[in-house]
């Protein structure tokens, strides 16, 4: 049976669009919804665009309560059904409670190679540590940000004249490469990590 995949995002959404426009023809899954905490996301236009469904639920009524946020997030998720939860630069740290109800049916992509450069400005990092390569992750998503297993990683190399901007454009591409390859897999019930190139 057809797998259905909700896919939140804060921002533009580009990983959201290659994962979309992957699910088609003899792809085990279709995308059911769209949802962001940000009414600004430039990745909700391009999901309607494409015909998926869209919601918003702004964070930002509920404060420091993550908890009540994550509960209406919840339930509209529930009311899409979905087997498959994809973050795609969702920029809202998630609660334990709310990993758990999920836990084994959630991916995320992480701009680094983990487990090195867990939460932000990996590109950066990577640049100021003077590594020779970077990457992106894909990995189930566990209570300990950027920790659940591996399922996918994609190396670059890193230019010496690299800024954290040239960098993430070349990391970017390969996000868009290696993300649909896992979620197909993963669609399939296989789990065995996939390394790109
Ligand atoms: C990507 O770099 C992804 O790795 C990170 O957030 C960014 C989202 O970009 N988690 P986009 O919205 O998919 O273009």
């Amino acid at each position: 049976m057809t797998k259905r995949v909700a896919i939140l995002l804060s921002g533009s959404g580009s990983n959201m669009v290659s994962l979309v426009d992957s699910m088609t023809g003899d792809h085990p899954a279709r995308a059911c919804l769209v949802m962001s905490n940000n009414h600004d996301a430039g990745g909700l236009q391009k999901a309607a665009d494409r015909g998926v469904d869209t919601a918003v639920v702004d964070h930002r009524p509920y404060g420091e309560d993550r908890a009540a946020f994550e509960d209406v997030l919840h339930a509209r998720l529930i009311e899409a059904r979905p087997d498959i939860l994809c973050l795609a630069g969702f920029m809202r740290v998630l609660t334990e409670g709310f990993v758990s109800r999920w836990q084994g049916r959630m991916l995320n992509i992480h701009p680094s190679l983990l487990p090195k450069y867990r939460g932000l400005n990996t590109h950066a990092r990577a640049l100021d540590a003077g590594d020779t390569s970077a990457g992106c992750t894909v990995h189930e998503v566990t209570p300990a940000l950027d920790d659940g297993p591996i399922l996918g990683q994609a190396q670059v190399p890193i230019h010496p004249d690299d800024t954290p901007q040239s960098l993430a454009a070349r990391v970017l591409e390969q996000e868009h490469i290696l993300y649909p390859a896992v979620l197909r897999q993963f669609a399939e019930g296989n789990r065995q990590m996939i390394a790109l190139p």
